[in-house]
């Protein structure tokens, strides 16, 4: 599996992240991660089309210590494969707001409860077409 950390990208609350990605045509499962460090993730966001017996499903969960959390699970899945998408994140102390391509909300809990998050990396099955923070 792929791993590209995002180097010098600061994520501070109030502002908005954009991103834009292609899955790949034969993808399984790409993530987001936003956090501190690879072991400490407010966000893992992780949409999986064929993998560990989910399919078609957003799950999102923490990372605290090394030690994941509980999973969050969203069944609206706007994601194709080999098409390229984009979507929106933004955060504030309690709760990340995620826009997902089709329009909809989703929203996660910001359990670490930071305000600025310098870790970024995308995993997986997907290219990074863009990503800004403005
Ligand atoms: C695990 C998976 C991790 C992460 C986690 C989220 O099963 O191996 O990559 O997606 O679920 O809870």
């Amino acid at each position: 599996e792929q791993l590209r950390k995002v180097h010098d990208m600061t994520f501070k609350e109030g502002k908005e992240l954009k991103i834009r990605i292609k899955p790949n045509d034969d993808c399984i499962r790409f993530a987001i991660n936003i956090g501190h460090d690879p072991d400490n993730i407010a966000m893992h966001f992780n949409p999986r089309f064929d993998w560990g017996g989910d399919s078609n499903v957003i799950v999102c969960n923490s990372m605290s210590g090394g030690c994941w959390g509980d999973e969050c699970r969203n069944g609206n899945f706007p994601f194709v494969r080999g098409e390229e998408c984009k979507f929106y994140i933004n955060f504030n102390m309690e709760q990340f707001y995620i826009k997902l391509p089709d329009g909809s909300m989703m929203d996660f809990a910001n359990r670490l409860g930071d305000v600025k998050y310098k870790y970024f990396e995308v995993t997986g099955d997907a290219k990074i077409v863009g990503i800004k923070i403005k």
